[in-house]
């Protein structure tokens, strides 16, 4: 079975892209399972503390290293990424020489209730994505626009065209992970 890792760059309860990763968390394909880490609860980033890290900082370095792919769902706000999730990426990066993220396949989506889906931010953690060395895959991009419209209210992706594209994400992340032979082909 391949691992991978999903968070989302939001901490709101009824977040679309918590629930893009709920979606995917169906969607994965049979030889995957997705794991979720919250970011509630990571505090801002203190470099005087990057050699004795909050213990949820541990636990979220730990669940990286441990992942054979990570998933980022990711809000856009004002045209970035959302501080939370520079934030955590900051500190799973940290310290100098102990980058958890080096060398993992990454896939990225996004949800906005824009018309652009968030592509500004995607694009924007894909630059992030070249200093912790990290294997972004490039194809198909899940850009979720007027997300508002496509979830019901209990926060379930409803639109079948979003859930398409997201399977076909993860089945493209699982290749790609598998071609970079991070995990043992069986
Ligand atoms: C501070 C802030 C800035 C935002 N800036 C943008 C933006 O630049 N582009 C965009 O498409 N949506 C923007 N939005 C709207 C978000 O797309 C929308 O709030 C979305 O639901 C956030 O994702 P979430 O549902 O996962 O929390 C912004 C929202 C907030 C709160």
């Amino acid at each position: 079975m391949l691992n991978i890792l999903g968070f989302a760059g939001s901490l709101r309860n009824g977040s679309y892209n918590r629930a893009l990763l709920r979606a995917a968390a169906d969607l994965v394909p049979k030889d995957a399972k997705l794991q979720i880490f919250d970011l509630e609860g990571i505090p801002p980033f203190n470099q005087d503390l990057e050699t004795s890290m909050p213990k949820i900082v541990r636990e979220f370095k730990t669940k990286i290293r441990s992942a054979d792919a990570i998933l980022i769902a990711t809000p856009e706000h004002n045209y970035s990424i959302p501080g939370v999730l520079k934030n955590a990426i900051d500190w799973a990066s940290r310290p100098y020489g102990d980058n958890s993220f080096e060398g993992k396949p990454v896939a990225v989506m996004s949800a906005s209730t824009g018309m652009l889906g968030g592509a500004r931010a995607q694009y924007q953690l894909r630059q992030t994505f070249v200093f912790l060395d990290m294997h972004p895959l490039n194809r198909p991009e899940v850009f979720v626009t007027f997300a508002n419209q496509k979830f019901d209210e209990k926060g379930k992706l409803t639109d079948e065209k979003t859930r398409q594209f997201i399977k076909q994400l993860l089945e493209a992340l699982v290749a790609w992970t598998r071609k970079l032979g991070n995990q043992e082909i069986s």
